[in-house]
């Protein structure tokens, strides 16, 4: 990472373990990583590898048994309620599934009037913030009066990054967006993620399981393997020069080398 890329968030030795008693696992162990400001950062693992875990512990929706995640010079963990309220907004999480991400009983505008204030969350107010969020993602602000149930999956998942984008954060964590979406929807959605980040100067952390598309919009990757970072490095390094046995078999076991990709996605 060069001085230009000071990390903007970086986590280091974070531990997390999710359930109780019996139930209770370790689901995170040691996890460091860090992402430069404007760039983007790849995190790839098998199904159950803790990836949407580290995406949730950075936007507090677990608490961390152990470890820092710093952004912009704060450790979120140890910070005061009131900090860590301030900070939230400047980092925000796209959900993987946007069937379930958006609330079926209200108008897209209501979700999106949330988002930018959760206390008294008025269409009416905010209504130029709504429509030119909308626009941003190609919807036309019309829709905003409109419910999850008129749009399509892609739609659906434009409408999900116009909520992420409209507190107007720095840091946007991707988790597998277009994993519910047709290929075709998947390019598009892709398209949309690289023109925002240009456009407005997001530092991106990229959760999939596609390795070619990684390969593609990534800087820097971190692998993942039952809760513990096994590699990372820039994403030239580690695919043309895997570390890791694990990392190797992954990039390995793709014929010719075109088509990363982990199963299930
Ligand atoms: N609330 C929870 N309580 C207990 N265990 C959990 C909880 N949420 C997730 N886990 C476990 O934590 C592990 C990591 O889950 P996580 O969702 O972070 O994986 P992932 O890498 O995002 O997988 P996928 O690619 O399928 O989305 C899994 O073994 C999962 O069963
Ligand atoms: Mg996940």
């Amino acid at each position: 990472m060069t001085s230009d890329q000071l990390p903007v968030l970086a986590v280091t030795d974070l531990s997390v373990t999710l359930g109780h008693g019996l139930q209770a696992a370790r689901v995170l162990r040691g996890v460091d990583l860090a992402v430069g400001r404007g760039t983007t950062l790849g995190i790839v693992g098998e199904s159950g590898s803790g990836k949407s875990t580290i995406a949730k512990t950075i936007v507090g929706l677990h608490r961390p048994e152990g470890g820092e995640i710093v952004f912009d010079g704060i450790n979120l963990v140890t910070a005061s309620g009131r900090e860590r309220a301030a900070v939230r907004r400047r980092i925000q999480l796209i959900p993987q599934d946007p069937y379930s991400s958006l609330d079926p009983h209200r108008t897209i505008g209501q979700t999106l009037a949330e988002a930018i204030d959760p206390v008294r969350a008025r269409v009416s107010r905010h209504k130029p913030e709504i429509e030119a969020a909308l626009a941003a993602v190609a919807i036309d602000p019309n829709a905003a009066a409109k419910f999850p149930f008129e749009f399509s999956g892609g739609q659906r998942q434009r409408i999900a990054i116009a909520r992420a984008l409209i507190s107007q954060p720095e840091v946007i964590i991707a988790d597998e967006i277009t994993s519910a979406l047709d290929v075709s929807t998947q390019a598009e959605i892709l398209t949309l993620l690289g023109q925002l980040k240009e456009r407005l100067n997001l530092t991106v952390m990229f959760i999939s399981h596609n390795l070619a598309v990684v390969n593609q919009i990534c800087d820097h990757v971190v692998v993942l393997l039952h809760g513990e970072v096994v590699e990372s490095g820039t994403v030239s390094e580690v695919f043309a020069n895997p570390q890791s046995e694990y990392t190797r078999r992954l990039v390995e076991s793709v014929p010719g080398g075109k088509q990363f990709s982990l199963a299930s996605e």
